[in-house]
């Protein structure tokens, strides 16, 4: 079996068709589709009020995780727009393309490294079976110009991927920050890419972000790095899934390595689309700093401090989508429960992990017409507000509220009842098992806290 085939378990939860996903992000708010009333643009998508919330969670997490708990890394956010020169000098205005054949008969249009060997071999379409055009290269790049007079506009682009800023600013973050290889410098940010064939919603978009670690090295100490953060990365997506199983590497083979990578492992996760990439640890030796040297002319190397020794760091990149997080941790998450007593009581559930949802809790008065219970439940949403995202909810009866949370992955539920006036006390209701509990007020928050933050 190669490391891409997956053999099916018994009683495996089945894997969830990205059309649900689409259909829970447009109906309760997470993602819509950019430019809609216009017809919407291909490949581009806008974040609703719960997919900003949970993707700025799912950001402070990596940030938290790779900068602020690491004393050798820090961070930076670099703009979107760079001298043209960067992409000349990283080999994207080169090397950056895709090769695409047209069907003549039915005239789709494909990547070929996405066809089957056979098709290739006999150029034939997977789709219709017609005949296919030469292959042709499409480079990626997006191109903008910089100034207003017609003649002096600078063409230039769009990053196309995100890291290149933190090797223009890698001298200056050294020296400011006296910094001592080996170190990292961590950016979360925007990349665009004119993909072809853009799709699978936000599986492969024109605009996306990407969230990567820039880990400077000595040569000698390249392979350690390199493993490093490899099992790094590796363990910090488990950390966050429920399907562990569904998770694993795959090595790049050496006609598809990049054009800037020496070796390369894919963090790979299964879906309803086959295992796929979520994130890429690279070894790039001393490409980056080193062209840069050359095309800018500026010197980028290191001096060891004791040694005195001259070198251009090597650097290990491990380089992932925050877009392609936020999909896979919803197809993970996602699940419809059927009603066991066969009533119209079904119920769709994420699970995501409490550190991620978008909101946390939900403060729910058991009955909006009597003073005393809303009133304290208003007062218990105020005070939980200060610290977590808190919804209060007063409409329709318990039981819709509670199917409505779960739907959006919040993991706790409060009820504030008749109870509640005599002796102070709150049930909460956990999203994955059902089940309940009584707690004093007085302990409510630090309960909470204690499981929705990370740690
Ligand atoms: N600096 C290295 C680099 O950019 P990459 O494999 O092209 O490597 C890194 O991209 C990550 O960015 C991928 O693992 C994926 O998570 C995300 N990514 C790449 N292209 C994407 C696209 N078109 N839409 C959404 N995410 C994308």
């Amino acid at each position: 079996m190669t490391q891409t085939e997956h053999k099916p378990e018994v009683n495996e939860t089945p894997l969830v068709p990205i059309e649900k996903i689409v259909s829970l992000c447009k109906r309760r708010g997470f993602v819509f589709p950019n430019s809609e009333i216009y017809g919407g643009v291909a490949g581009i998508y806008d974040f609703g009020p719960l997919g900003v919330e949970m993707r700025n969670n799912i950001r402070r997490y990596w940030w938290w995780s790779m900068v602020q708990t690491h004393d050798n890394v820090v961070g930076i956010e670099g703009a979107n727009i760079t001298h043209p020169r960067v992409w000349e000098a990283s080999g994207h205005v080169e090397n950056f393309v895709d090769i695409l054949v047209d069907c003549k008969k039915c005239k789709r249009r494909f990547r070929i490294d996405h066809l089957p060997p056979e098709n290739v071999e006999q150029n034939k379409c997977p789709v219709c079976g017609g005949e296919l055009t030469e292959p042709r290269k499409f480079n990626l790049l997006m191109e903008t110009y910089l100034g207003v007079v017609e003649g002096d506009r600078m063409k230039t682009y769009l990053r196309g991927e995100a890291c290149q800023n933190i090797y223009l600013d890698y001298d200056n973050v050294q020296k400011s920050s006296r910094m001592q290889i080996p170190f990292g410098i961590c950016q979360i940010g925007k990349a665009y890419r004119n993909e072809v064939t853009p799709g699978n919603f936000l599986f492969r978009q024109r605009e996306f972000e990407q969230w990567d670690l820039q880990f400077f090295v000595h040569p000698s100490e390249m392979q350690k790095w390199f493993d490093y953060w490899k099992e790094y990365r590796f363990n910090w997506y488990q950390s966050i899934i429920n399907h562990k199983d569904r998770l694993h590497f795959r090595e790049h083979g050496s006609d598809e390595l990049a054009h800037y990578a020496r070796q390369a492992f894919d963090i790979e996760y299964r879906t309803v689309l086959g295992w796929q990439e979520w994130e890429g640890i690279h070894w790039r030796q001393d490409w980056d700093l080193s062209r840069h040297s050359q095309y800018s002319g500026q010197d980028l190397s290191y001096t060891d401090p004791l040694t005195k020794e001259r070198y251009i760091p090597w650097i290990v990149e491990t380089s992932g989508g925050v877009d392609r997080t936020f999909l896979n941790l919803l197809l993970d998450a996602y699940e419809e429960q059927p009603d066991p007593m066969g009533k119209d009581n079904d119920r769709t559930v994420l699970h995501l992990h409490p550190w991620l949802a978008p909101v946390k809790v939900a403060v729910l008065p058991l009955q909006k017409n009597k003073e005393e219970i809303v009133s304290t439940a208003k007062s218990i949403h105020k005070n939980l507000q200060r610290f977590m995202v808190s919804q209060y909810d007063d409409i329709q009866n318990i039981g819709r509220r509670y199917r409505r949370q779960d739907e959006i992955g919040t993991p706790y539920c409060v009820t504030i009842d008749f109870q509640t006036l005599e002796d102070q006390t709150v049930t909460v209701r956990e999203r994955d098992s059902m089940s309940q509990i009584r707690l004093p007020i007085a302990e409510l928050q630090m309960y909470l806290l204690e499981r929705v933050t990370w740690k």
